[in-house]
Formats: C-alpha cells, structure tokens, sequence
C-alpha cells in the first residue's frame, strides 16, 4: 500500500486512520490521569501529603508523527508508529519531593494493567547538559466498542526544581537550535546543579516535618 503520494503529502486514508489511531492514544492518556488523580487525592487523604504538585498532557501533532518516522528512516504506518514512536502520548508529572517522583512511579508501575516498558532515570544519571527527570514508557489497555489496543504513554517525572530548570533550557536552547557557546552550557550545567542542591535542601526541610 502507497501511503505518500508523490509530493510526499500522507494519503487521505493514512490521515483518517491516524486520526482514529490518536484517538486511542488520547483514551490511553485519559485513563493514566485519572490513576495519577487518584494517587495524588488518595494519599493526600491518608498521608497529609500530596505527592503530585501538578500534572500535564499532550498527544503529538499527526504533521510531528509523520516528521518523525521519516527522521527515523521509518515507512508513514500506523504499524511504525505503534513500534517506534514512544511519545504520541505524553504526561508529565511534577512532584514537590525527588523521593515523591520515585513513589509515585513505583505506584502506578505496581497496578496490574499498567506495564513499564522502560525507564530512564535521569536523575540517577542526569544527561551531559545537566537535564535531570524520571522517563516512564508505561503501556496500558485501552478496552473500544470491539477490541483492546495497548498503547504506550511517554511519563516524565520531575520536581518542580527540574521542571523549571527543563522549561527554561528548553526556551533558551531553542534560540541556539541546539549549538550554545560553551561558556553558555556551561552556565546551564552549573545552574542544573544548583536546582538539584536546591532539591536536596527541600526534601531535608520535609523530613524534618514528617511525623
Ligand atoms: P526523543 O528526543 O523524543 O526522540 O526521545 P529520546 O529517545 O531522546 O528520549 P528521552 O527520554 O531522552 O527524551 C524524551 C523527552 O524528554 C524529550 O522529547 C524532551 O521532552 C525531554 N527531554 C530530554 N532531554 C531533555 C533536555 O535536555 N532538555 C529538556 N528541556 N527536555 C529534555
Ligand atoms: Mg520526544
């Protein structure tokens, strides 16, 4: 099947299926958020703490999908997307504590209809630019009118020290389109380490609190 036609524009038909395909992804996000949700309400109630400061989500644009797989050198498919794209659905989840990104991520993996695909840990390891957060490739079932589809959910956890260290790399880099002076990367890498002291100093303060 001729997916592009000759402009390299995809098919009406690719497009109508992904449109369904994102679908699923969109029921596939809905349904983690509502398990976060309950994780956040639930042991906020039996703990007096709430592990989730605030929770996001977003699906790929079908245009960013389509870049992709063929960044990839990847043929337009709702089969390629399904196995090689890992972030059409996307969560992230900013917690307060680094030990709450931890928790958090060992209760949603522990449900029976959620499986870990795998797991970057970032903050264990952080990347050489300083970049420190938790990244779950979660698959979940998603039951439709006549079947059961799996889909994979890209989960970032981070603090709200990460996260805010992450939005702003993310402005500033986008300037440079990934080629910074050093001396500017540099600056980056230190201030990264100062969000993770920062981190250390907060979870100690917490401790001191807990009963
Ligand atoms: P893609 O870049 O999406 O193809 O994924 P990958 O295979 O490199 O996976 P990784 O888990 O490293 O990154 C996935 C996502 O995490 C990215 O798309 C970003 O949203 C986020 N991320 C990773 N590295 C950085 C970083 O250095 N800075 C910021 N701001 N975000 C990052
Ligand atoms: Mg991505």
């Amino acid at each position: 099947m001729t997916v592009l036609d000759d402009i390299g524009q995809p098919s009406p038909a690719l497009l109508r299926e992904l449109r369904g395909e994102l679908m699923v992804y969109k029921f596939g996000v809905d349904e983690l958020m509502t398990k976060l949700r309950i994780l956040s309400e639930e042991f906020d109630f039996a703990h007096q703490h709430d592990p989730i400061e605030h929770l996001t989500s977003r699906l790929k644009q079908p245009r960013a999908i389509l870049d992709k797989l063929r960044r990839k050198g990847l043929e337009p498919s709702i089969d390629a997307i399904r196995e090689h794209i890992e972030d059409v659905a996307g969560i992230r989840v900013v917690c307060p504590f680094v030990p709450d990104v931890y928790m958090v991520a060992r209760m949603l993996g522990q449900q029976d209809d959620v499986e870990i695909v795998r797991t970057k840990d970032y903050i264990a390891t952080p990347k050489p630019n300083g970049y420190r957060s938790l990244h779950l490739i979660a698959r979940i079932p998603v039951f439709l009118s006549d079947r059961v589809e799996k889909v994979k959910v890209e989960i970032q956890m981070r603090t709200i020290a990460m996260d805010f260290w992450a939005a702003v790399e993310h402005k500033l880099f986008y300037k440079y389109a990934g080629e910074a002076p050093e001396d500017f990367a540099a600056e980056l890498r230190a201030a990264a380490a100062t969000a993770a002291d920062l981190d250390g100093r907060m979870t100690a303060l917490h401790q001191r609190i807990q009963p």
